[in-house]
């Protein structure tokens, strides 16, 4: 044989395996062994290390056992990989290293959210990168009045206070069924965004008309894959928003005029993009702060002294820091409801010795962050004093995100939470009822399916 046919043997023998193995990774469709074998067989032939850990799947571990992933990270270490949906994924524990992995590749990757791309221009400002995400991200921060709750105080705690009212008066024989308190938690995360973000108050034309047409949006929440029946209720929220602005252009005092979308309006920002912004982030963010709500309720229900000491208007004993109830959102948050921060590899990633393939995801662990003890002693604990004694850094505690794309809306949430569970400490003594372990619902851990509570007046 002459050398050339013994090249070409040995070329065909060389790739014969590759091959082989391309044809599997397609016949395997949507089989939950292709991104095992997809991600290893790229590992091997680029001589890279993956992640160390198992394959195992994320969602059933984890719905089985909150604390799947911390101890994943306590026996393996803070990188470590797993699979999520039919995808691989590297999970990363502790804020620094977080950090430090969005600082060095934020180019290398897309946040997984929303895909609004279809809706208007350039999309949810979540999955925006480079410019114009600086473009939207400065217009929006822009557009928050930092006076609204000095400004509108009484009108946002009445907005809490007489849902409550409704609810109680609702319970019967002393319990309220799970369903209508979610309810009233429903209404006064939809009154309190659609106040600050349009100005429309609850009782009024305006606002009846924008909640009937968000409770198309996301009847059941929101909505993670939008049809199009989803994208003609949001064409109609935006023709009647850009009407009203219309309508009250010249109005100066209106509560529209200083609302966000109205200062947006009149400082000359408000175009197709950033207006289809506004509008899904009330509908994101009233169904982020309903279950921020009934977190707060639970841990409301278990510390009746707390209550009392807010409630006795208790509220600065220490060097004046942060207020009893703020300390008490910061601790929920560190406790429950920020979860994890997602990414989408654009390109192959290298990161500390380990291999992320292209298309694969990261999860970036704040929950589990949030759990250290050598950041927070009895980290499972609920004890908002360690807000007020001293304030943790943003490597032990960031609930709102790291780096450029962290929540623009982080004050307004906590001062908004803050208001809650203060006219919650103030008008009622609160217990729980049917109160059981959290559960892995759609998008976030939720306190259990059956959790409501019972307010007597003070
Ligand atoms: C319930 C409490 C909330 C929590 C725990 C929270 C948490 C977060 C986190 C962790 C991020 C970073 C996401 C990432 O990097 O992938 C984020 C971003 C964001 N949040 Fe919030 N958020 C809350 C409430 C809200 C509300 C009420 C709104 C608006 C109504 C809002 C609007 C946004 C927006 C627009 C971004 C994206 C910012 C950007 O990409 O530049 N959030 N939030």
């Amino acid at each position: 044989m002459g050398s050339n046919k013994i090249n070409n043997v040995l070329r065909l023998a060389w790739s014969a395996p590759a091959i082989i193995i391309r044809i599997i990774i397609r016949r395997l469709k949507d089989h939950r062994l292709r991104p095992i074998i997809t991600v290893s067989w790229k590992a091997m032939r680029q001589k890279k290390r993956l992640p160390p850990g198992e394959f195992v799947a994320l969602e059933p571990a984890e719905r089985s056992d909150q604390q799947f992933l911390l101890k994943q990270s306590q026996r393996i270490g803070p990188v470590f990989k797993a699979i999520w949906g039919r995808r691989f994924c590297t999970c990363m524990v502790g804020l620094p290293l977080c950090r430090r992995f969005l600082e060095q590749h934020s180019d290398d990757l897309t946040p997984q959210s929303l895909e609004l791309e279809s809706f208007f221009a350039k999309g949810f400002l979540r999955r925006m990168q480079g410019e114009d995400h600086k473009k939207y991200r400065r217009l929006i921060l822009k557009s928050i009045d930092s006076q609204l709750i000095t400004r509108d105080s009484t009108l946002l705690e009445k907005i809490v206070a007489d849902e409550l009212a409704v609810f109680k008066t609702q319970q019967k024989g002393d319990t309220g069924p799970p369903e209508r308190y979610i309810k009233t938690l429903k209404n006064i995360a939809d009154q309190l965004l659609i106040y600050s973000f349009f100005g429309a108050q609850s009782g009024s034309d305006y606002f009846e008309k924008l909640e009937t047409m968000y409770n198309l949006l996301g009847p059941n929440g929101l909505e993670w894959f939008p049809e199009d029946k989803h994208k003609r209720t949001f064409n109609a929220i935006r023709d009647y928003l850009l009407n009203q602005l219309d309508e009250h252009r010249d109005n100066e005092g209106s509560g529209l005029q200083r609302s966000i979308v109205g200062r947006m309006y009149r400082a000359g920002g408000l175009d197709e993009t950033s207006l289809g912004n506004l509008i899904y982030m009330v509908e994101m963010g009233r169904y982020d702060m309903r279950l921020l709500f009934r977190w707060l309720s639970k841990y409301a229900a278990e510390n009746p002294a707390l209550l009392e000491r807010i409630a006795a208007g208790k509220t600065v004993d220490h060097e004046g820091r942060v207020s009893l109830q703020e300390a008490f959102v910061l601790e929920t948050f560190r406790l429950n409801q920020s979860e994890r921060l997602m990414r989408i590899a654009n390109r192959d990633i290298n990161f500390e010795g380990y291999f992320i393939p292209k298309e694969s995801l990261v999860r970036l662990c704040l929950w589990e962050s949030h759990k250290s003890s050598e950041s927070f002693a009895e980290p499972f604990t609920f004890n908002p004093s360690r807000f007020i004694h001293q304030h943790p850094g943003k490597d032990q505690f960031s609930p709102f995100g790291l780096g450029s794309h962290s929540c623009p809306f982080a004050q307004f949430s906590i001062n908004m939470s803050s208001i809650f569970i203060k006219m919650l400490a103030m008008d009622y003594k609160v217990e729980a009822i049917a109160d059981g372990p959290p559960i892995r619902a759609r998008y976030h851990w939720q306190p259990a399916e059956q959790f409501s509570v019972r307010l007597t007046a003070r």
